[in-house]
């Protein structure tokens, strides 16, 4: 779906005053546990559930899509829920959003598939920070395409990088039921004597 398909998608659902996800996805919420608040990117997200979830336990957060109807939602949300978070309406398709190299201690990507935005993604990670990704991939016979990963692509990419949670399967995941592959890595640390 593009930009404008997923915009109408959130305004027609606000209009008819259905409810979207809240509760954050599981991965976010069990990764960021065991870590320190510091700044936290949240690629396509939506009306915001992992990056209120993140503003709310202390990190300093901004979020980024290209509907700005999910925006909106999740601006009214955070001003309930007295929580700071920078919004960016991007379309990153369209490179309209710079990662900033080395500067994110999290990055998260959840639901949204773009692979030549992994690349930028870990860049912008920092040495030693966390890159979390979930995204669609084919089951049974299906071909790859441009929101489904073959499984044991995801892995691919992280080369190098630690893996600390690797996962092909069952999403555990309400607002979704087609097969995922999960992954957090930690980029590695500047070799001593580059830094
Ligand atoms: C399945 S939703 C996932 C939202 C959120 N990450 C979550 O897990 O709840 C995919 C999101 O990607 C956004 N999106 C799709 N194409 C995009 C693009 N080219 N640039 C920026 N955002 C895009 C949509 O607006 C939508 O909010």
């Amino acid at each position: 779906m593009d930009i404008k398909g997923w915009d109408n998608r959130y305004r027609s659902k606000e209009r008819v005053g259905e409810d979207f996800q809240i509760e954050p996805t599981k991965l976010v919420a069990q990764t960021a546990r065991s870590l320190s608040p510091g700044k936290a990117l949240d690629l396509a997200c939506g009306t915001g559930r992992n990056a209120l979830w993140l503003a709310q336990k202390g990190w300093n957060v901004t979020a980024v899509d290209g509907a700005s109807a999910a925006l909106q939602i999740l601006g009214e949300r955070a001003r309930k829920e007295n929580v700071n978070v920078e919004t960016v309406r991007a379309d990153l398709q369209k490179g309209e959003y710079n990662v900033t190299p080395s500067y994110w201690d999290l990055i998260t990507v959840c639901y949204y598939l773009q692979r030549d935005l992994i690349e930028p993604a870990k860049n912008g990670t920092r040495p030693g920070g966390l890159l979390l990704m979930v995204v669609h991939i084919t089951e049974g016979d299906e071909q790859p395409t441009e929101s489904r990963l073959r499984p044991g692509e995801l892995t691919r990419y992280f080369t190098g990088w630690e893996i600390l949670h690797n996962y092909e399967g069952k999403p555990d995941d309400p607002a979704h039921r087609r097969a995922v592959a999960e992954i957090v890595a930690r980029r590695p640390s500047a070799p001593i004597g580059s830094r």
